[in-house]
């Protein structure tokens, strides 16, 4: 093979490995909204595009969704993308907590009702 042929593959193999690499440790391949919590399910998963809906949203905070409380009050500094929500937030209305469908749809649904954008019906969010 010639040097240069060789180098130009070299460069390629290592291209596509740092790739592969990178998007198996990052959040863009989540394109939906699938909390495990949900056990049966009554409406297919929610469709969202995470890094392009954070994008064209113009959300830079992880925390404004992925957010961390101490003493009641959000800290700022902290964030919680490690964890699902529904580690913190429980599914059944039994204890005084709001259930996991109520803090899903007020965060989503707020948001785009403050905004005035983004989807506020259900079947935006839940299509059939
Ligand atoms: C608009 C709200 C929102 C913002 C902003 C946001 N996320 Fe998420 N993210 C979600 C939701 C919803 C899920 C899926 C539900 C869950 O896993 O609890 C999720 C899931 C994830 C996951 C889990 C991936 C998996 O495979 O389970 C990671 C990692 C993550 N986000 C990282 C981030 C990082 C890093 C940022 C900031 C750059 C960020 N998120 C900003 C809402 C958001
Ligand atoms: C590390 C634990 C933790 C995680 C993970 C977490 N939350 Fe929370 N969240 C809290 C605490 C604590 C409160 C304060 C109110 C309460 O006691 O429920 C809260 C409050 C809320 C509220 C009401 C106040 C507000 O911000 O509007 C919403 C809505 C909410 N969470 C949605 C979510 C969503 C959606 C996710 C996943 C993307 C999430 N939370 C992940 C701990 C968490
Ligand atoms: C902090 C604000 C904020 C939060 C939280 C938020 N959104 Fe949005 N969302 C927006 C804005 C702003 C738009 C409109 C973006 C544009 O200009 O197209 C949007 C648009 C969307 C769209 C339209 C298509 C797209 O991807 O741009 C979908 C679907 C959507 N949001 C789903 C969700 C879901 C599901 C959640 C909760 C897990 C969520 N959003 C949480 C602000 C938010
Ligand atoms: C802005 C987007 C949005 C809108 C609008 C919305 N939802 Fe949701 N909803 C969600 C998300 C995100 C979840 C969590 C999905 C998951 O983890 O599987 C959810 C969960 C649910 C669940 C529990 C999971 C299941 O499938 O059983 C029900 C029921 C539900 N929504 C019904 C509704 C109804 C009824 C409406 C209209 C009144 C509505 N939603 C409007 C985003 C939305």
């Amino acid at each position: 093979m010639e040097k240069r042929t060789l180098i130009i593959y070299t460069v390629i193999t290592l291209m596509g490995f740092i790739f592969a690499v990178m998007s198996g440790y990052s959040q863009e391949d989540v394109i939906n909204v699938e909390d495990s919590a949900f056990e049966k399910k009554m409406r297919p998963a929610v469709p969202f595009l995470h890094d392009k809906h954070n994008e064209t949203a113009g959300i830079d905070e992880c925390n404004t969704c992925h957010h961390v409380y101490e003493d009641g009050k959000e800290n700022e500094y902290d964030s919680s993308e490690d964890q699902e929500c529904s580690e913190c937030h429980t599914i059944n209305k039994g204890d005084n907590s709001m259930s996991l469908v109520k803090i899903y749809h007020l965060q989503c649904k707020g948001c785009h009702q403050k905004k005035k954008a983004g989807p506020i019906m259900c079947s935006e969010c839940h299509p059939r």
